[in-house]
């Protein structure tokens, strides 16, 4: 059987990415262009500047790839872009420049969903094994989603309110920690103790939904008390309260969720992915549980990369699921 080669590309949020893949799981070539410096004075994601760097960022992207994995469009099967979910002026960068480079190679274009690509950022590590659960972790997600096959994604339960990530940013940016704040509230909550009392919400008894919302209140009330009384608190033991109450939850929830749906798998997924808590936690959690294969990506593929689109890209070239000229970016996207 002839090897398929996937051309990956992502620009959902911050990050200009391009990537090619053989065979659905190994990596040719994987490029990310991060933009945080330019957004990092705004403490935030910055829509308009986010879509200027992508364009000025694509075609230099993309042929840094194609340079590293010494091929040509005439090598590339099919063309994989996320269309959605993300901000709509920078995904529209990446989804415009699949079409073109689709229609001038005469390739077949395939629109992916970001979720499913953290998903899928699983298989480049290890094979996946269904029924599969995956938990979802990043800046705009926070999801537990189950998958009976290939392709085949059920949310069993998401976030009301904040996602995980928009919780650690908004937490750091409290403590006057840069953009975006998930991993200095990592590296803080090492070096203090769990010492403030801080809530969880669990929700109604059975639910896999998620709320950060009210963790993220108590945290700003409990600084905002503190300045009043002229108490102080130290950052490194707020940080890691808040921490050990995110990772509680979670944890908590998806062992729940593994042991309700009979799976054979935990995939971790999504920028929050990267915490080193969370990673223990769950590695901590599944270490006697030897009927549960849990996998937990490389940094660098937890985050937003190409890599992950175009792994969901190979698959849905398998199945034939292309689309056509009229591919649009869709922010609302459902997976
Ligand atoms: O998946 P991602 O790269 O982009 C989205 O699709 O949202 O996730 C970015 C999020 C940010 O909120 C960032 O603060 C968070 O992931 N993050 C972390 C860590 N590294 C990145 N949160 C907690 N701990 C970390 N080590
Ligand atoms: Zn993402």
């Amino acid at each position: 059987k002839k090897d398929q080669y996937i051309l990956g590309i992502e620009t959902s949020c911050d990050e200009t990415a391009v990537a090619i893949i053989k065979n659905g799981r190994e990596i040719i070539a994987n490029v990310v262009a991060s933009q945080i410096e330019s957004h990092k004075r705004f403490g935030g994601v910055v829509p308009e500047i986010a879509s200027r760097h992508h364009v000025e960022q694509m075609t230099i992207v993309l042929e840094e790839a194609l340079n590293k994995a010494s091929m040509t469009m005439n090598d590339i099967d099919a063309v994989a872009v996320t269309e959605g979910p993300g901000l709509v002026g920078a995904l529209l960068v990446g989804v415009n420049a699949a079409k073109a480079i689709a229609f001038a190679h005469q390739k077949p274009l395939i629109g992916v969903h970001h979720i499913a690509g953290h998903i899928y950022a699983n298989r480049l590590i290890k094979e996946m094994t269904f029924p599969a659960l995956a938990l979802v972790v990043s800046g705009g997600h926070t999801e537990l989603v189950y998958m009976k096959a290939h392709g085949d994604f059920e949310v069993i339960g998401e976030t009301r309110d904040d996602a995980a990530g928009e919780a650690y940013d908004k937490v750091a940016r409290v403590l006057n920690m840069p953009y975006p704040g998930g991993p200095h509230i990592d590296r803080l909550a090492h070096e203090g103790e769990a010492t403030i009392k801080l809530p969880r919400a669990w929700l109604e008894e059975g639910s896999f939904d998620f709320s950060f919302s009210g963790l993220k209140s108590a945290v700003i009330n409990t600084v905002h008390n503190a300045e009043q009384r002229g108490e102080t608190i130290l950052p490194e033991d707020l940080a890691a309260s808040f921490q050990e109450s995110v990772i509680e939850v979670l944890v908590t929830k998806t062992l729940k969720a593994v042991e309700a749906y009979d799976v054979k798998q935990l995939l971790l997924a999504g920028g929050v992915a990267a915490n080193k808590g969370l990673r223990e936690a769950l590695t901590e959690t599944f270490k006697n549980k030897e009927e549960i294969d849990l996998v937990i990506p490389p940094l660098h593929l937890c985050t937003d990369n190409a890599a992950m689109i175009a792994a969901v890209g190979a698959i849905m070239f398998e199945k034939g699921m292309f689309s056509d000229m009229s591919m649009n970016a869709n922010p609302g996207l459902d997976i």
